[in-house]
């Protein structure tokens, strides 16, 4: 099923060929001046230059093999040579027909479909979450969910960072204010015999009325700043890394401690976020890969001795920049950030063979994942291209720095939440919504519009961009705002209630008014738009264009009347219309990882 675009651009195309030019030529983009055209084609331009011919006369000559075209309503030729083509109102309803008879709206299927990975989250245990980790979260989850749409195998990995130096430093400052834990620490360095599953619980259980997940977090950034300023605490955490990762079993009670009170957190979070994973991997699932990895890059010649350490080199002669090492191993031999990474790469080829590994993690890791990415090609880990990191820039305080509190510090991810929900049940009340809603449901739908402000504001940006974190504006029922879509999404939901219940049935679209094509032509760029999202790994292309469909619904239903329409005919068509765009901007709702609710 190919779309109105195409469909003129290959009708375009044999004009041009018809006059012994090339068919590419004929290529047609959506018109920049809708007044005038629907869509116009630049392709006489180019054919005048390289045969040296009048551009008019080329385009001309095209326009009059186009006249008879039933498609076509009117062809014009403008200004140096562009040819302006308006479609026939019976061509944009027998598209709009076959749109509205596909469950998927218009969207197409890739031809050949790909096992992809999205390396997505990154939460950290016991590190709160930044808004880099909100933004990884959010973008990769569209990411995630577009390119499944397309017709991928697609997984969704969160990669908790459960192994690296912050679990030294945590493991160290525990046991520097709790003399039990101390005690396990020192004193557990294999497993005792005899040690069940039921003695580990029994240790868990205990721990649990030791550190909660806010001793964590208080923790964390203290000595964290200590590490910096004190050089023998520094050793101490880094040994205590190096002892867990050695496989002390102390270590491995008390780290598996904090894994598992984080994780449940981030995960409440997460899935009030509307972020699901479908894996839940961490950096020390890859653990048992690291020594025979070690071992093989050092057979490959790979591994260079640097003060005790041991890195890969992968700079280029060609690199216009410094491109750093591959940190291997630290002098204290433990693994790194790095390493966890080369060796996921691996074990991600064991189970599940990806053709793309897509990591959305902040812009300012670029460095990292072009070592990372050289490493695992120098390694014969990873083909050329099959690893793509997806940067993406900052959200932004009104100081222009990466998002803090008042307080200067780091945002929780729960409260970032919390805000979100409490504005949008300020706004419902404000613009008198939600008020027959029961106590629950309100407050259900003030977190999915919460949800929404927040998720929204950040897809609507190219993800490279950074842009200024502002809820007031974010959380408007007018403009660019998830909160708008949502409302438009509700409106259409209550005219089709109100159709059901008038006993008004839908039936074959016809096209008259200027808001009916217009609403066509946008509900016909659906494909196109995702297509985009999903060759640049760009939400924002759907986000953008579930605005201007919704938005576009609204011009249509306010010049429109449906359900009292002067024929049954016309209400019926217009029925058809007003569930086509519903189920379009559901998909896109959807793939943007929004819901919308039955009613406001
Ligand atoms: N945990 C990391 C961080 O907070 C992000 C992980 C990104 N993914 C990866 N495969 N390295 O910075």
């Amino acid at each position: 099923m190919s779309d109105l675009k195409s469909g003129l651009g290959e009708a375009v195309g044999a004009a041009f060929a018809g006059l012994g030019l090339a068919p590419e030529l004929g290529r047609v983009t959506v018109s920049d001046r809708p007044d005038l055209a629907d869509f116009q084609c630049n392709g006489a331009l180019a054919a005048a230059k390289a045969l040296k011919r009048n551009p008019r006369e080329i385009a001309q000559a095209v326009a009059d093999s186009l006249a008879s075209n039933p498609s076509i309503a009117e062809v014009g030729v403008a200004g140096p040579g562009f040819i302006n083509l308006r479609v026939s109102a019976a061509a944009l309803a027998e598209r709009a027909n076959t749109l509205s008879n596909d469950p998927r709206a218009g969207a197409a299927e890739v031809a050949a479909p790909r096992r992809v990975l999205v390396d997505y989250a990154g939460p950290n245990v016991a590190k709160e979450m930044h808004v880099g980790h909100l933004r990884a979260s959010i973008i990769g989850e569209a990411i995630k969910r577009i390119y499944r749409f397309r017709g991928d195998e697609v997984l969704g990995d969160a990669h908790f960072g459960d192994w690296g130096f912050q679990m030294g430093l945590l493991l160290t400052a525990c046991a520097d204010t709790d003399p039990a834990i101390e005690a396990l620490l020192s004193r557990l360095e294999v497993r005792p015999v005899g040690f069940s599953q039921s003695d580990e619980d029994a240790v868990d259980a205990e721990l649990d009325t030791r550190i909660a997940l806010e001793d964590l977090d208080r923790l964390y950034p203290a000595a964290a700043a200590q590490a910096k300023v004190d050089p023998d605490y520094r050793d101490r955490a880094r040994r205590a890394t190096a002892e867990l990762q050695a496989g002390r079993f102390g270590h491995r009670l008390v780290w598996r401690h904090f894994a598992r009170i984080t994780r449940v957190a981030l995960e409440r979070d997460f899935h009030a976020l509307g972020i699901d994973f479908d894996l839940w991997r961490g950096e020390s699932d890859v653990d048992d890969l690291i020594g025979p990895m070690v071992e093989e890059l050092q057979e490959k010649g790979l591994l260079v001795d640097d003060q005790g350490a041991r890195i890969i080199r992968v700079a280029r002669e060609a690199d216009r920049r410094e491109v750093p090492p591959l940190l291997v191993v630290s002098s204290e031999g433990s693994a790194m950030y790095g390493t966890t990474d080369l060796a996921t790469i691996l074990d991600r080829r064991r189970f599940f063979d990806p053709d793309l590994v897509l990591y959305v993690v902040d812009q300012r890791q670029a460095d990292h994942f072009e070592t990372v990415f050289r490493a695992a090609c120098l390694a014969g880990y990873a083909r050329e291209g099959e690893l793509e990191h997806i940067g993406f820039g900052t959200m932004n305080g009104p100081d222009g720095k990466p998002f803090k509190t008042r307080e200067g510090g780091v945002l929780k991810l729960r409260d970032l939440i919390d805000m979100a929900r409490g504005k949008a049940s300020e706004r419902l009340l404000e613009a008198g919504l939600g008020a027959e809603l029961e106590p629950e449901a309100f407050e259900d739908t003030a977190l999915k519009v919460g949800v929404a402000t927040l998720k929204f504001a950040d897809l609507i940006n190219f993800r490279g961009t950074s842009y200024v974190f502002d809820l007031e504006r974010f959380s408007s029922f007018e403009g660019k705002t998830g909160p708008y879509l949502l409302y438009q999404a509700v409106r259409v939901k209550s005219l089709l209630r109100k159709a059901q219940s008038d006993g008004v049935a839908a039936g074959p679209i016809v096209v008259g008014e200027d808001a009916e094509r217009e609403l066509i032509l946008l509900l016909d760029g659906f494909d196109h738009a995702l297509a985009e999202a999903y060759d640049k790994r760009s939400p924002n292309l759907v986000a953008d264009h579930a605005f201007r469909l919704a938005q576009g619904f609204s011009r249509f239903y306010a010049a429109c009347p449906v359900l009292v329409a002067d024929t049954k005919e016309l209400r019926a068509s217009r029925l058809s219309l007003a569930q086509l765009s519903l189920r379009q901007l559901e998909l896109c709702l959807d793939l943007l990882g929004l819901a919308a609710p039955d009613r406001m």
